[in-house]
Order: C-alpha cells, then sequence, then structure tokens
C-alpha cells in the first residue's frame, strides 16, 4: 500500500467531478473511473482541477485547452 493514496471514497469524487490532492495532484472522476494527474496545464502550469469536465472532456479556462482526463491527450 505505500505507493497508494487514499484521495476520498467514489461516491464522493463523482459528485465533486475534481479534487486536489496533497496540494500538487489532480483527481477526476469520469463513468466512476478515477484518474490522477499533476495539476499544472502543460502549457503554464496552471491548475487543472478549475477546470470543467463534462463527458471526459476536460476545457481549462484559461486558453479553453481540452483534455480528455481518460489519457490526457488533447481530444480529437
Ligand atoms: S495556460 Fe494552460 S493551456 Fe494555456
Amino acid at each position: 500500500m505505500e505507493n497508494w493514496l487514499h484521495v476520498g471514497f467514489l461516491e464522493s469524487l463523482k459528485e465533486d467531478k475534481a479534487k486536489v490532492v496533497k496540494g500538487a495532484i489532480a483527481v477526476f472522476c469520469h463513468e466512476a473511473q478515477v484518474y490522477a494527474v499533476d495539476n499544472r496545464c502543460p502549457h503554464m502550469g496552471f491548475p487543472l482541477h478549475m477546470g470543467s469536465l463534462f463527458d471526459g472532456i476536460l476545457t481549462y479556462h484559461w486558453h479553453h485547452a481540452r483534455f480528455d482526463v481518460t489519457s490526457f491527450k488533447k481530444p480529437a
């Protein structure tokens, strides 16, 4: 268990959709799966958890960049 981190209960994550843990890790919940990434956008390091998550796509409001939370690649 040393590499695991309890970030909350799934039902709570489903409601919140995004959460920050340890001050630097963004946790997203999409279709009952949980994804965790560095909470900094790849461009200027702004906080990803402040974006909007809809249908698994995180829309980030500074530059309206979009990321697929399941892969953190830009959606097609
Ligand atoms: S500042 Fe984050 S994508 Fe541009």
